[in-house]
């Protein structure tokens, strides 16, 4: 155990799960070598595509973060055996006594997350059925489930709501659907994916999402036995079949996390490599870390984030679905930001309030002002509709400590990047939020050189 996790302990936390609130010295560069595991949003799906298989499944490079516990335990009140694979860091589901689990179980173990509306095609498929309670996730805007209701009824689910949820059944079965998405949503793409390789017949989504987890969910579905094409136009085919058997699969490494310990290493004039990053699904955030100043180097084991000298330069960023931007990562960045000299614009178009996040670095000393204006080339859904959701953020300045609570996921790392950049002593609260995206953080902060100490 290292010295860290005896004094997490010693305060009664459990390493990155229950720590609540770190006193954090900044002003020191972040230095050395982390590894990054699975992505968080393709690990989690992942584990929900097992429940497909007549024959279990096995899963690796599985990160040690909260959002896997809760869908570990999601599944295991529906009858399926979760455990540890041989290889360490990998899980075995075995779906073959897959049950009907009580609302008030599934709501007891989904916490937070979103995770359940995607349970729904595959135990229509294996058991006619399904129950969500009302469901939860980041406060980052509204995070609706429409779309997935009505993609679930397209393919024949009847949809029931009930006082604590919604109740689904599919008595004639599931069928084949030609789907249009009004916004190329994951969610609702993964709903599609999930629920269409057993349906029968085919199914044809226009408008669909094609990040990097999207396509690495495919690889695993085909891997079952299912038949899915991707077009150029965002158009994915699938034929239903009747029979899909476990997959094994190494999870597609954490883009989002490896975002944002690059936007560290820039923010705290640092030199982090991150080991299994890969460049190909990351072109548009080094396009990015290039412009504003940051040096990477790209081997075939990850990849080196550095500041070399000199100043930050100010940018203009949209935010978009992929290959574009992508919104998970303009938090972390935007610290990065306010060191830069002169003006930058970050205009977010996936998320309607996606910069409650700025109030801390405001407090610290940042100089960020938002609008409900569309500030980019393209006017987004949100434009006019008073959404602050385009920031302006003027440069350089200096940040000093301050005390900062983490209001989600993304916007609590920015924060913990926000006080190791600080000028003084910073006491970051509400920290376990962000051992639902990342893996060991605390441990990772420690490895890299940062000062700080762990309060209950
Ligand atoms: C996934 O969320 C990710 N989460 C998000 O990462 C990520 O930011 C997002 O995709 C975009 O890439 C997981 O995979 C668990 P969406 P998801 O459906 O699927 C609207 C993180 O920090 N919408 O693409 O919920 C929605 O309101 C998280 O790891 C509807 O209107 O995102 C949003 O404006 C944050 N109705 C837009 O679509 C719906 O039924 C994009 O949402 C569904 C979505």
């Amino acid at each position: 155990m290292t010295a860290l996790e005896n004094d997490a302990r010693n305060a009664g936390a459990q390493v990155g799960l229950d720590a609540n609130t770190l006193t954090i010295r900044g002003g020191r560069p972040l230095s050395g070598r982390i590894e990054i595991k699975g992505a968080k949003n393709l690990v989690t799906k992942a584990m929900v595509a097992a429940l497909l298989g007549e024959s279990p499944s096995i899963l690796r490079d599985v990160p040690n973060i909260s959002d896997v516990q809760v869908v570990r335990g999601l599944l295991e009140v529906h009858g399926v055996k979760v455990s540890e694979g041989d290889e360490p860091g990998s899980l075995r589901l075995d779906p073959s006594a897959v049950e009907s689990a009580h609302m008030v179980d599934i709501d007891a173990h989904a916490g937070s997350s979103r995770i359940p509306i995607l349970f729904c095609g595959p135990l229509l498929h294996r058991l006619g059925e399904a129950f969500i309670p009302d469901l939860g996730g980041c406060r980052i805007g509204d995070r609706p489930i429409d779309y997935h209701l009505e993609v679930l009824g397209r393919f024949g689910a009847v949809i029931e709501k009930l006082p604590s949820g919604i109740r689904m059944s599919a008595p004639e079965g599931l069928v084949g659907a030609k789907i249009e998405l009004p916004y190329p949503s994951v969610g609702a793409t993964e709903q599609v994916l999930l629920t269409a390789v057993r349906a029968k017949g085919k199914t044809e989504l226009s408008g669909a999402a094609i990040e990097p987890e999207i396509m690495d969910l495919i690889n695993i579905l085909q891997k079952m036995g299912a038949i899915i094409a991707v077009d150029t136009d965002r158009v994915i085919r699938i034929e239903g079949v009747d029979r899909l058997e476990g997959y094994s699969h190494r999870a597609l490494f954490d883009r989002n996390e490896v975002a944002s310990w690059a936007a560290a290493a820039l923010a705290t004039n640092g030199d982090i490599f991150c080991g299994g990053a890969r460049q190909p699904e990351m072109t548009a955030f080094l396009n990015v870390f290039r412009r504003v100043g940051g040096a990477f180097e790209i081997e075939d084991d990850g990849i080196r984030f550095f500041h070399p000298g000199g100043e930050l330069k100010p940018v203009v960023i949209e935010t978009d679905v992929h290959p574009g931007f992508m919104t998970d990562w303009q938090q972390p960045l935007v610290v990065a930001l306010t060191k830069a000299t002169g003006v930058s614009i970050v205009h977010e178009t996936v998320y309607e309030q996606r910069f409650g996040f700025v109030d801390a670095l405001v407090k610290m000393g940042a100089n960020i002002q938002l609008h409900s204006e569309c500030l980019g080339a393209h006017h987004c859904r949100f434009g006019q509709r008073n959404f602050l959701h385009s920031a302006v953020i003027s440069g350089p300045t200096e940040l000093h400590g301050a005390d900062i609570e983490v209001p989600d996921l993304r916007g609590g790392f920015s924060h913990l990047i926000a006080a190791l950049t600080a000028v003084g002593t910073s006491r970051v609260s509400n920290v376990g939020i962000i051992s639902r995206g990342y893996e060991n953080f605390l441990t990772k902060l420690e490895q890299l050189g940062a000062d700080f100490t762990i309060e209950n």
